[in-house]
């Protein structure tokens, strides 16, 4: 069974007491924090950048999985590297130059991931898998929490599973957008490794009963 990870959203998060809301979500057994940023440029939706992922960095030890949808991206990514980011993904279209992005992830101390929306086509990985430590399967289009899991993605999970069998490395698999406890076995059973919730986690009262039962989920797998 792989090691399956739990990467609540801070997005549906109570920004006004974000580092307590860090500290309990770490408590109830999330594995990675995953921190959206977004720009009203790139996506319709404007969030948090490198002073809140410092800001919340001294209240856990689990890595910060850094999910940019902004453009452009490289300029940005020294500043997550020094804020404490452990992970940082980007979009393809956000990027001129996907390599040299990869590669300045890496030189910043970071682990580099690349994020495909729904419509997004998997040629994008044909050049650069071995830049890679984390592939991102967007599950709904970026910009909002809270949207519904679209089916199609589980296809592309499989695909890019495939994918990642095939290329021998170490990359993880993650998943981003409506998963709750009722589907996360099927995105597991699909290939996904890492699996992110936002409002499934945060718009619950209880963090660990949910993260448990996605733990049930995923042990049936
Ligand atoms: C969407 C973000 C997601 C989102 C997940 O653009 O990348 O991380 O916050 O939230 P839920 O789990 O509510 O779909
Ligand atoms: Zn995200």
């Amino acid at each position: 069974m792989p090691t399956y990870k739990i990467a609540p959203s801070i997005l549906s998060a109570d920004f006004a007491r974000l580092g307590e809301e860090v500290r309990n979500v770490v408590s109830a057994g999330a594995d990675v924090i995953h921190f959206d940023v977004m720009d009203n440029h790139y996506v319709p939706n404007l969030t948090i950048g490198p002073l809140v992922c410092q800001a919340i960095r001294p209240h856990v030890q689990v890595p910060i999985d850094v999910h940019l949808m902004v453009k452009p991206v490289d300029r940005i990514i020294p500043d997550f590297a020094k804020a404490g980011a452990n992970i940082i993904s980007f979009h393809p279209e956000a990027s001129e130059h996907l390599d040299r992005t990869l590669q300045l992830i890496r030189d910043n101390g970071c682990k580099a991931g690349l994020v495909f929306n729904p419509g997004t086509p998997l040629h994008f990985l044909d050049h650069v898998m071995d830049k890679l430590d984390l592939i991102l399967i967007m599950s709904v289009n970026p910009g909002f929490g809270g949207q519904s899991f679209i089916p199609e993605a589980l296809h592309k999970i499989a695909q890019v599973r495939r994918k990642i069998d095939e290329s021998g490395r170490d990359i993880l698999l993650e998943v981003d957008g409506g998963i709750k406890i009722d589907n996360i076995a099927a995105a597991a059973a699909a290939g996904a490794d890492m699996f992110v919730a936002g409002s499934a986690i945060f718009g619950q009262p209880d963090y660990k009963a949910v993260i448990d039962a996605m733990r049930a989920q995923l042990a049936s797998v």
